[in-house]
């Protein structure tokens, strides 16, 4: 029996604590006020007992940038542009608004985590992710699924009865029907998923040696894309990876794992850098190379949880921008076609847990108002767009 600890979420990422010790801290952020749009809109929301539709109407024609909304200029640059969502958070006007003006694309943040949608054997709650699926189909947003295997001690993503089964064959059979089960509920609604979300340690450069590995061994991450690609052939599947911006021996650990992973045969469609940045401290050239590396093995590569919490500078809401700006350009610059992130208003961030608050990481502050990140936010889309 493989005994591990599990322990709380907010005290996973010994990188935080890192950087946190590293950088001298420094509120930011508003602390009062009232919303204000982003672009101008036409909104008309209805609420039912089935479910809550928002019908948002954008100005016509969208030739002159600065009326377009963002979610518009991200369509006419071809880009998924999208955010991490709650489902707690869908019943909030300004929240539901300020989503289907600035974004084409959600992912839920937890609701298809294993243990949330699949928490006990043959217990499915599949209520809260259905709520963002219903409401991406309602007003035409795509939608990633996030994701179908991640275990990491201090992570709650997989369930204490998935992690008490030491049996290889049971546990392939349990991550069969899980994904299977998952994968085919929301088939031709989820365009794609994260098949394993950060196989690599967190600081390190080796496989993370967590309970797929200990019981699998080091195939388990081409099994579960085999699964996956089997579950539905029509998805794109992804690898995801946290850290890689920062640590360039990581970095060169995921192109190495990818190229075998390729090399293999396996169903990989792409990779996704998650880019949970710190204003000031994004190393663009490096980030620049590690995608063209891993395009050079033939996959797609795309930013899936950025966000940019401020902690330094004599103009931190500057920096914070300068930061969001430069993520964007390489990425678009490099031919991603997708930049995801994590959260949209500094109302509802993980980052808070994980750094306390004040840290304002997303481009809308708490009441809705656009920062100066949504601005060169909208810059880098009208420029992919020429
Ligand atoms: C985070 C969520 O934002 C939190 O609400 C939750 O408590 C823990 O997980 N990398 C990932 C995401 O792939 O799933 C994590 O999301 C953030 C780090």
């Amino acid at each position: 029996m493989i005994i591990r600890a599990r322990s709380s979420p907010v005290n996973y990422r010994v990188v935080a604590i890192l950087v946190s010790l590293l950088l001298p801290a420094q509120a930011i952020g508003c602390t009062n006020g009232n919303r204000a749009s982003d672009q101008p809109l036409v909104t008309t929301t209805t609420q039912s007992t089935q479910a809550t539709t928002t019908t948002t109407t954008s100005p016509p024609n969208c030739d002159d940038a600065s009326i377009c909304t963002t979610r518009q200029l991200a369509d006419a640059a071809g880009v998924t542009f999208g955010t991490a969502v709650a489902a707690a958070h869908l019943d909030e006007t300004d929240y539901r608004t300020t989503l289907l003006t600035t974004f084409n694309s959600v992912t839920p943040e937890n609701e298809l985590k294993w243990a949330s949608v699949h928490p006990a054997p043959n217990t499915w709650n599949f209520g809260p992710a259905d709520k963002i699926i219903d409401f991406a189909k309602t007003n035409n947003l795509q939608v990633k699924g996030h994701n179908l295997i991640w275990d990491q001690e201090f992570v709650d993503s997989t369930p204490d009865w998935v992690l008490a089964i030491d049996d290889p064959t049971q546990l392939r059979s349990a991550a069969t029907d899980h994904i299977r089960t998952v994968m085919r509920h929301y088939r031709g609604a989820v365009d794609r998923w994260d098949v394993v979300n950060e196989p690599l340690q967190t600081l390190g450069a080796d496989l993370y040696d967590n309970h797929f590995r200990q019981v699998l061994g080091d195939s388990y991450i081409a099994e579960m894309f085999a699964i996956a690609h089997d579950a539905d052939p029509t998805a794109r599947l992804f690898l995801n990876e946290a850290t890689v911006e920062l640590l360039p021996d990581k970095a060169a650990a995921l192109v190495a794992l990818v190229k075998d992973l390729v090399d293999q045969g396996a169903p990989i469609d792409g990779v996704g850098i998650q880019a949970h940045l710190v204003a000031g401290t994004i190393d663009a050239v490096a980030v620049r190379r590690l995608i063209d590396d891993l395009e050079g093995l033939g996959v797609e590569v795309a930013i899936t949880e950025l966000d940019v919490p401020t902690f330094t500078g004599a103009d931190p809401l500057a920096t914070q921008a300068d930061t969001y700006s430069q993520a964007l350009g390489v990425c678009l610059d490099a031919n991603c076609r997708e930049v995801t992130l994590w959260g949209f208003t500094d109302r509802y961030t993980w980052i808070d847990a994980m750094f306390g608050p004040g840290r304002a990481p997303l481009p809308f502050d708490r009441y809705y108002r656009p920062k100066p990140a949504l601005t060169a936010i909208r810059e880098r889309l009208s420029a992919t767009a020429e």
